[in-house]
């Protein structure tokens, strides 16, 4: 479903990516992992268009990303759903419009309809009646939740998490991990979802990939970097400190 190569990004002369490759199945859950400032979300949005390569290749659903702009950009961005790092919802709409947002303003459903869709994903994340909050009415735990709904409500072929459990205690981290992978069952999205969860994301990936020093060094099912034997996976899976920071 994803295909990239050779994908550089430097910004005022510092290099982020410096030839990231990376090959994703179709419905598989593939997890980026790599230390704080690494590049991971910078990676992310090259996926999801908002950034563009200095160089490389980069294939999402069978279309070239990196020649598209404008109105034929939007085409492809309509098959993402995306949870961004911090869940970015909007203040000023109820978790219900947030939710709704992106079937006015991408799908461009009629209200009937628009309001149907919003009760079901508000309802497989286990947040039914609580639409006509406000975000900071309700947890920090339940935002996350608004955040997944609002991604998945236009049934995307392909969803992108970015560091979807960051301040949540480790009880909700679990529920969350719990919620991706059923909603993931139910609809088999393919998944890209950055994660600095270790190891209990694990539990949740097909495959786990390292984004280290603007190229991914390993990658594979999570039992295999679990046991790897490059020492930058291993320190870094034990939480040891980057020896070269
Ligand atoms: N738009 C931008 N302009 C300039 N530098 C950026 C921009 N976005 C990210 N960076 C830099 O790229 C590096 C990687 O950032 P990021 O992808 O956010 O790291 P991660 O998500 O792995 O923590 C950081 O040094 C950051 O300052
Ligand atoms: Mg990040």
């Amino acid at each position: 479903m994803i295909k990239v190569e050779g994908l550089r990004k430097s910004f005022r002369g510092q290099q982020v990516l410096r030839g990231v490759d990376l090959e994703v199945p179709t419905g598989s859950i593939t997890v980026i992992i790599g230390r704080s400032g690494g590049g991971k979300s910078v990676f992310l949005k090259h996926l999801i268009g908002l950034l563009r390569p200095d160089s490389g290749r980069l294939e999402v659903a069978g279309v070239d990303l990196s020649r598209l702009s404008g109105r034929a950009l939007d085409e492809v961005r309509k098959r993402y759903g995306v949870v961004f790092q911090g869940g970015a919802l909007f203040d000023s709409m109820t978790c219900r419009e947030n939710v709704a947002f992106p079937l006015r303003e991408k799908l461009r459903l009629p209200a009937p309809e628009i309001d149907k869709r919003v009760d079901m994903a508000l309802e497989r994340v286990g947040l039914a009646g609580i639409g006509a909050k406000y975000p900071e009415e309700v947890s920090g735990g339940m935002r996350k939740r608004v955040a997944m709904a609002r991604a998945l409500v236009t049934e995307p072929e392909i969803v992108f998490f970015d560091e979807p459990t960051t301040g949540l205690d480790p009880v909700l981290v679990n529920a969350i991990h719990r919620l991706i992978r059923e909603l993931h069952r139910a609809s088999r999205f393919t998944a890209v979802i950055v994660s600095h969860e270790i190891p209990e994301i694990f539990e949740i990936a097909d495959r786990v990939g390292m984004l280290h020093e603007g190229r991914i060094v390993e990658i594979g099912p999570p039992e295999v970097i679990q046991n790897s034997k490059n020492p930058i996976v291993q320190q870094f899976i034990r939480g040891e400190p980057d020896p070269q920071a």
